[in-house]
């Protein structure tokens, strides 16, 4: 089965597509984006969500804001105020500021940082298809169509399921906003993996009756000491399975790295709507003005990693020496 990439770009016509992935599954609709400032509302919006998805997108809203005649340092300060956690926005825009009044460099720029999310992540999908097997959990959305590549953790599990090591995939349906329900199901179902839904509170049931071999997620932003903030509910899983003595593996490409941070602590944690917690599509499920809160994303700390699993192989404790090593830092 083809991939389904969540966006392609019109040169042409100067229109990026995005595949809405609020509508996912139900539906396929496909949302023009012509400006800089309607890809920030996008980004806003989760019309396109995922960490390289969004770096990606970003990187062509800079492209649309020079063939729009946008404010460039406009556009630059409304995409980077989209969404604060994913640091693959920042390192996009900072990749195309020495483009600023340069069409062509700019749109070679977009493009070539599209290309690097596909190489890298096939390598990811490699690496990380080594050391799953059996039956594997994972939370939130990490295919294709959160990335524009080929995923990074479901990217592994893709391509472990290929090789025959992993027989069968938990999905947490990954409250409030559903990604792993609408999107992660969706992908493996395309894919022909085996996989089966559960509520986020089941993976302790599962992890206890022995049913989970391994664990493996995504980045949004990992510190050099290899905290990682990622979806949340991420961390009580990270728990669960040291509890447990399960392996758990977060997949990222190194750009998801940022050197600015030594540890976890200084992440920003984006916080959404309260109506994402007491809706669901739309539909009331608490008290009417019931107060809810949603933190977006939460970090999970180092120590409760088995090994990193980056484009340039699988970095294991002492995680900051391994990190510093692979970005050359030393
Ligand atoms: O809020 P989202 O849907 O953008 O969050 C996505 C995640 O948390 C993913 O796990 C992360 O971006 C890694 S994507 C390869």
């Amino acid at each position: 089965m083809e991939r389904l990439l969540p966006f392609r770009f019109d040169e042409e016509e100067g229109v990026f597509w995005l595949l809405d992935q609020r509508r996912l599954p139900q539906e396929e609709v496909w949302v023009p984006v012509r400006t800089a400032q309607e890809m920030a509302q996008a980004i806003r919006d989760m019309v396109v969500r995922g960490a390289p998805a969004i770096g990606v997108s970003a990187a062509f809203g800079m492209v649309l804001a020079h063939m729009a005649g946008e404010d460039l340092e406009e556009a630059d300060r409304l995409l980077r105020q989209s969404r604060p956690t994913a640091v693959n926005l920042f390192h996009a825009l900072d990749r195309m500021r020495p483009h600023f009044g340069d069409l062509k460099g700019s749109l070679e720029e977009a493009k070539a940082l599209w290309r690097e999310v596909e190489e890298t992540e096939r390598a990811i999908s490699q690496h990380g298809a080594k050391v799953l097997k059996g039956q594997v959990l994972t939370h939130c959305n990490t295919g294709p169509l959160a990335t524009g590549g080929w995923g990074t953790a479901l990217g592994a599990i893709l391509e472990a399921h290929r090789q025959g090591r992993v027989c069968h995939v938990w999905v947490d349906e990954t409250r409030p906003y559903l990604q792993g329900a609408r999107l992660t199901a969706f992908e493996l179902m395309r894919a022909g993996v085996p996989a089966t839904l559960i509520a986020d509170n089941m993976a302790g049931f599962l992890m206890q009756r022995g049913q989970v071999d391994a664990v493996i997620v995504g980045v949004d932003r990992m510190a050099l000491n290899g905290d990682f903030a990622n979806k949340i509910g991420t961390y009580a899983l990270a728990v669960l399975a040291h509890h447990h003595g399960i392996p758990f593996y977060a997949a990222l490409p190194l750009s998801s790295v940022d050197p600015r941070l030594e540890t976890g602590q200084g992440i920003p944690i984006e916080e959404r709507p309260p109506e994402e917690v007491t809706h669901v599509r739309g539909l009331p499920i608490a008290p009417p003005g019931f107060p809810a809160y949603h933190p977006a994303f939460d970090v999970t700390p180092h120590r409760f990693l088995t090994g990193i699993v980056t484009e340039k192989g699988i970095l294991y404790p002492p995680f900051d020496e391994a990190l510093r090593d692979a970005l050359g830092l030393h």
